[in-house]
C-alpha cells in the first residue's frame, strides 16, 4: 500500500476508524471530531438514537429496543451502512455542509498493517459515505510514526509499537518505509477483558462496562510495576446473589493477569528483531522503541517493555491522535518525500 504524498496533499479529510475511537481531521481546521465509535440504535424504527461519546454511556443500561453497535472491530469496518450512518453523526451538520460544498471530494484514512482487500474496500465505501469521490488509505504504523516525529526518512531504524484497542502493530522502520511489522490481535480490549476475568473468577464481581478504566487508574503510581498501594477496593455485583458488593483486590494478582495478554506483544518484539537486520537492531538499541496508540497510556506498560527488552522505551506526546495528527501533517503538505534520485555519473 503505497501512497503518494502528491495525492495525499489534494485529500481534504482523514479519518481514522478505529476499534474505540473514530477520528476526523480536516485540512486547514485540524482534529474536529474524536470520539468512541458506538451508535444506538431502535430497532423498532432503524432510526439512529445516539452516536459517540452518549451512545457509549448508555452500553449496558439499554432497554430491549435499543440496541448500541459498534461498526468497527479489530480495526476493519464490519458494518460498513452502521460505520458511515455514525459518520455523518458524528460530523454533524455544519461539517457534512462544509465538506459537500467541495465538488470531488477526496478523503484519506488509516487503515492496520497488512489489512486484507476486503477491509480496505469496507473502508473506502465507509468514506463514500460522506461523499468522498476518491479514498487514499495510508499505513497506520506510517500515519503514526509521522504524527509522532520519528525520523522515518533518515537511513537509521527506529521501533514504533501502535497499541490500539484491538489491535497491536510493530514496526521497524527506515528510510520512510517498513523493513519488517507484525499486527498482533491483542490491545487495550483484552488487557480490560483479563481484569474483568481477574475479579470475576478470583472474587465472584462482576464489573459495570465502564469500570475497568477507573480501576487502572486506581492501580496508577502502579501500574504494571510492583510499587504503590497493595490493594484497592472496587465496587461490582455479587455473581452468585446479583447484590452489589465490594472487595479489596490485591493490585499484584491484578497486575499478574494484566500480564497475560501482554506476553504476546512481547513475543512479537521478539520476532520483529528476529526478523530484522543486524545493522538496524543495533541502531534500535540506541534510538529504543516509541509507543503510540491510545494504549500505550497504560500505567506502567512502558516501565514493563523497558525491563523485558532492556531498551530505551518513550511515549509520543499524544499517543492516542498521533495516527490521525500524521495523516493531517500529510494532508497540509508538512511532510516532504525523501528524494532517492539515482546519483549523477
Ligand atoms: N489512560 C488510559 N489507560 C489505559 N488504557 C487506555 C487509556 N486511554 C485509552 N486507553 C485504551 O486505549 C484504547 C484506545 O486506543 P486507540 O484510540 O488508539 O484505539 P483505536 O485506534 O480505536 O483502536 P484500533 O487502532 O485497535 O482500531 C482503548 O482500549 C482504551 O482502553
Ligand atoms: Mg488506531
Amino acid at each position: 500500500m503505497t501512497v503518494s504524498l502528491e495525492q495525499l496533499r489534494r485529500c481534504h479529510v482523514a479519518v481514522d476508524l478505529g476499534a474505540a475511537r473514530t477520528r476526523v481531521y480536516i485540512k486547514g481546521a485540524g482534529l474536529v471530531v474524536d470520539e468512541p465509535s458506538v451508535a444506538a440504535v431502535n430497532t423498532r424504527t432503524g432510526a439512529l438514537i445516539a452516536v459517540g461519546t452518549f451512545a457509549e454511556q448508555m452500553t449496558g443500561r439499554t432497554p430491549d429496543y435499543i440496541r448500541v453497535a459498534r461498526p468497527v472491530t479489530g480495526g476493519t469496518v464490519v458494518d460498513v451502512e452502521m460505520a458511515q450512518r455514525m459518520l455523518r453523526h458524528l460530523l454533524g451538520e455544519k461539517l457534512r455542509r462544509q465538506l459537500r460544498r467541495k465538488p470531488g471530494l477526496r478523503a484519506a484514512a488509516c487503515t492496520p498493517h497488512d489489512s486484507d482487500p476486503l477491509a480496505q474496500r469496507a473502508a473506502r465505501e465507509t468514506l463514500m459515505g460522506i461523499g468522498a469521490r476518491r479514498v487514499e488509505l495510508v499505513d497506520t504504523l506510517i500515519a503514526a510514526a509521522v504524527g509522532c516525529g520519528l525520523p522515518v526518512e533518515q537511513p537509521t531504524a527506529t521501533m514504533i509499537i501502535v497499541c490500539g484497542a484491538a489491535t497491536t502493530q510493530i514496526a521497524v522502520l527506515s528510510l520512510g518505509a517498513i523493513v519488517t511489522a507484525v499486527r498482533l490481535p491483542v490491545g487495550g480490549d483484552a488487557i480490560d477483558h483479563a481484569v474483568i476475568q481477574h475479579l470475576r473468577l478470583q472474587h465472584a464481581l462482576m464489573l459495570p462496562s465502564q469500570s475497568v478504566r477507573p480501576l487502572q487508574l486506581a492501580l496508577h503510581g502502579n501500574g504494571l510495576s510492583p510499587m504503590g498501594p497493595e490493594s484497592t477496593e472496587i465496587h461490582g455485583r455479587d455473581v452468585a446473589t446479583g447484590l452489589a458488593r465490594s472487595v479489596l483486590v490485591d493490585t499484584a494478582a491484578v497486575r499478574d493477569a494484566i500480564h497475560t495478554p501482554l506476553t504476546a506483544v512481547l513475543d512479537g518484539i521478539g520476532k520483529v528483531l528476529r526478523d530484522c537486520p543486524p545493522d538496524l537492531v543495533a541502531d534500535l538499541a540506541e534510538r529504543g522503541i516509541m509507543m503510540v496508540g491510545g494504549s500505550a497510556l497504560l500505567p506502567g506498560l512502558d516501565e514493563m517493555l523497558r525491563a523485558s527488552t532492556g531498551m530505551p522505551v518513550h511515549i509520543a506526546e499524544r499517543p492516542d491522535v498521533c495516527a490521525i495528527l500524521g495523516l493531517g501533517a500529510m494532508l497540509e503538505g508538512q511532510i516532504h518525500p525523501m528524494v532517492l534520485d539515482p546519483l549523477a555519473e
